[in-house]
């Protein structure tokens, strides 16, 4: 009996060292288990005599507490080499470089509008903001423009009730600025304004304007003339001229259409200028003395001029881009060349 129990152990320890995970379990079962090969044999121990039985008894204990020493070993060393796998596949290199995300950038009516509005800040104006859900008071009236006025035909409007409406254009914003404020005043006003009109290579329902607005005792078309021409030669080159056409705008007395000369071919006529050699960049004129005195300004102490601009053309000129739509269809293609 003491061999087989030998026997047992040495099978027991020999199964238990080449054991795998798996298998290990197995091993347990088929050695101590209740009907394992070790209970087996300890069943037989009634035949032994009395003083064999400790013996075989002691034996037969140290026999499984070495089989579960054995089991237990191999289980911890199974562990400690099951992380140290792990560890090894999941190691992460911190140097490696990451996944380069493309970068985004500018959007070019944004870029000019900030250009816009850091040559105007150099010369002094403060940049100011309005509601683009606007009071047809603001909107029309307060600029000398009544109703039934034909100037409302030209600005196709969208009226959210009869006296509420999308703003047409950023001129309500000269209004709400000299309501609150005393003279001097030199302001510019970017923002969206809305128009009904169909979408075209020229028109779009909503666009962009810059408004400026200068009112301040003494003030001149000279001044006008001079802030204007500072204007269009930072923003179109050092060489560029500008030249005032007689025009009207119902806000303004006397009004002009102002053109800058081609930067692209310096006025002698090309096909950015159509042949003209001017390219028509504003409107703008004196402030009319009905919209000061509307606005609390008492037009014989103070004057002022003012100026609109298209964001759009601006940027389509100096950019050279044929069709509007391009600027709000987000195609990456048209996108990435600024
Ligand atoms: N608000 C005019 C428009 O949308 C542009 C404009 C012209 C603004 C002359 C002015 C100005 O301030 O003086 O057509």
């Amino acid at each position: 009996m003491k061999e087989k129990l030998n026997q047992i152990r040495e099978a027991a320890l020999n199964a238990i060292d080449t054991a795998t995970d798996a298998t290990l379990e197995q091993i347990k079962v088929r050695y101590l288990g209740k009907k394992g090969e070790l209970t087996a044999v300890l069943r037989g121990m009634g035949s032994l005599t009395p003083e064999e039985r400790p013996k075989i008894g002691q034996l037969a204990n140290d026999i499984r507490e070495s089989i579960e020493a054995a089991i237990a070993k191999k289980v911890q060393e199974a562990q400690a080499k099951g992380l140290e796998r792990k560890l090894r596949a999941e190691k992460l290199d911190v140097t490696v470089p990451g996944t380069a995300l493309p970068a985004g950038h500018i959007h070019p009516l944004t870029k000019v509008r900030r250009d816009l509005e850091d040559i105007f800040i150099g010369m002094g104006f403060q940049v100011v903001e309005g509601p683009e859900v606007e009071l047809d008071y603001y909107n029309f009236q307060a600029l000398n423009i009544p109703e039934n006025h034909p100037a409302r035909d030209t600005q196709d409007t969208f009226y959210i009730t009869d006296k509420i409406l999308l703003r047409s254009q950023t001129s309500p914003v000269q209004v709400r600025t000299m309501e609150h404020r005393k003279p001097p005043i030199r302001i510019i006003s970017p923002g969206r304004v809305y128009r009904s009109d169909a979408l075209d290579s020229t028109h779009s329902p909503l666009f962009h304007q810059l408004e400026g607005l200068v009112v301040d005792k003494g003030i001149t078309m000279g001044d006008l003339k001079g802030t204007l021409e500072t204007f269009a030669k930072k923003m179109f080159g050092e060489n560029t001229r500008i030249r005032f056409r007689p025009h009207h705008f119902p806000f303004t007395e006397p009004s002009a259409e102002v053109d800058a000369s081609c930067f692209v071919c310096g006025g002698k006529g090309c096909r950015l200028c159509k042949g003209e050699g001017w390219i028509e960049i504003l409107g703008a004129g004196m402030v009319h003395p009905f919209v000061l005195s509307n606005c609390g300004i008492d037009p014989e102490e103070y004057s002022g001029f003012a100026f609109g601009l298209g964001i759009e053309r601006i940027t389509m000129i100096s950019r050279g881009i044929d069709d509007i739509r391009l600027f709000y269809e987000n195609d990456q293609r048209f996108l990435n060349q600024f």
